[in-house]
């Protein structure tokens, strides 16, 4: 079967997260990525946070699937003439460096255009322009300075990041999206274009529904769904939500059975107005379905913490796959908190795709997350990362380097 980015060449300068989660992202949709490293050391997370002594490590592997790599020192001249060869030979580069070092490198925009004026070159930067552009950035730094952090966490606690590495992944899926739609303009103008993915813009983008709620509260001073209401003031900035919902209907984490030993026996519970009906039923308060009170959704607001506690009553005496079971019979909606462990062995992911085995020569078997985007046409077919180095020779034969010069360039220490 063909794949959606057939014939589309990736010069992949691309390291650490952000990135390669946007370049791992075209492989799969059957780009060809050839991924440039440092002889010797390659990307810094070969190294980092290694399972096994001397094997790449799974924040590298689980992030490089389907790739090729080549070694080339880029500030050597004769390793700057293979890169030249390389942008002829791409359509696109994708690069995240510190701010400037492509430059230093002496490959700006317009020597690039020079070279290949078809060619989209690709960034994810920290910032965009501005007081903080030649900063370095890492995750958590943009999810403080994208929003996430101040509007996460819980109101008598500190800023929290979250989980989700909405700087590094989130930023490469903006960035793979840019990539897609330039390819696709460059149909019609011929040219390339320059697309750059900024991580606190990233962030911000994903943190939308709380920039709309700082302009509520500049205007009303209120927010109902918040927990801080109605026992809190509001301050002047948008206050960090606890597990509230973000949207229109309330929801809470709530307690299941075993949750005194189980630090995930807990259930998101949404009190969705259609079926508040249905929920009372289920917890046994009948009467909360005509009760002024607790009748209408506006009412409810200044009784959610009573509210949930009472519905927790009900949670506590099941376990969250017992009481998902149950409320979903009612249309009510709610998710279980699963934990990693729960998640790698949960079959119906394993046979979407979502979670994949891969074989790999030096570490052997491991779990990884697949393509999360399912396409009719282009299907996913997960293949391990590449070693350092391991397609030097088989590019630069692609790119028509005979033997005896490849033989030369490894000599010099170039490849
Ligand atoms: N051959 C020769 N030199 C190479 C090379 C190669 N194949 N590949 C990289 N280099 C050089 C670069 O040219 C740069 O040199 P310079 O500083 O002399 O110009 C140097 O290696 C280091 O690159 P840099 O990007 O500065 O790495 P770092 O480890 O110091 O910083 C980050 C890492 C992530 C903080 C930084 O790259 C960054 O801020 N990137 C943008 C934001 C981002 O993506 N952050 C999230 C990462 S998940």
């Amino acid at each position: 079967m063909s794949k959606a980015l057939d014939g589309v060449r990736i010069l992949d300068f691309t390291h650490v997260q952000s990135g390669p989660t946007c370049t791992q992202l075209l492989a799969w949709f059957g780009a060809d990525v050839i991924k440039v490293e440092r002889a010797g050391e390659g990307d810094a997370t070969r190294g980092q946070l290694r399972d096994i002594p001397d094997v790449d490590s799974l924040y590298f592997t689980m992030l490089n699937h389907n790739k090729r790599s080549i070694t080339l020192d880029t500030k050597s001249a004769k390793g700057k003439e293979v890169l030249v060869t390389l942008i002829k030979h791409c359509d696109v580069l994708v690069e995240n460096f510190a701010p400037g070092a492509l430059d230093r490198m002496g490959f700006t925009w317009e020597r690039i255009q020079e070279i290949n004026p078809r060619m989209v070159v690709a960034s994810v930067k920290g910032f965009g322009p501005g007081p903080y552009e030649d900063c370095k950035v890492y995750e958590n730094v943009a999810q403080c300075a994208g929003g996430a952090a101040s509007t996460t966490g819980f109101d008598d606690g500190p800023p929290l990041v979250t989980g989700a590495q909405i700087g590094d992944s989130g930023t490469g899926v903006h960035l793979a999206l840019g990539i897609v739609a330039a390819l696709y303009q460059r149909n019609s103008t011929g040219r390339g274009q320059r697309v750059l993915a900024a991580m606190q813009d990233a962030v911000l983008n994903l943190c939308r529904v709380k920039l709309r709620d700082q302009q509520r509260l500049d205007r009303t001073g209120v927010m109902t769904e918040y927990p801080q209401y109605p026992d809190t003031e509001f301050g002047k900035a948008v206050p960090r939500a606890g597990n509230a919902s973000g949207g229109g209907q309330p929801g809470w984490i709530l307690k299941c059975k075993g949750w005194e030993t189980d630090p995930n026996a807990y259930i998101y519970f949404i009190t969705q107005a259609p079926v508040w009906g249905a929920i009372c039923k289920v917890i046994g308060e009948e009467g909360w379905i005509t009760d002024p009170k607790y009748a209408k959704p506006a009412a409810r607001l200044t009784h959610l913490k009573e509210i949930f506690a009472r519905i927790e009553q009900w949670t506590m005496t099941k376990t969250k796959f017992e009481a998902m079971e149950i409320l979903n019979e009612f249309d009510i909606p709610c998710g279980p908190i699963l934990s990693m462990k729960e998640i790698a062995e949960e079959p119906s992911l394993r046979a979407t795709g979502t979670v994949v085995e891969v074989d790999h020569p030096t570490r052997g078997k491991y779990l990884s997350v697949g393509n999360p985007i399912k396409m009719s046409d282009s299907k996913t077919e997960v293949t391990r990362s590449p070693l350092l180095g391991e397609h030097t020779e088989e590019v630069l034969r692609q790119l028509g380097y005979a033997d005896d010069a490849i033989a030369t360039l490894r000599a010099e220490r170039v490849i």
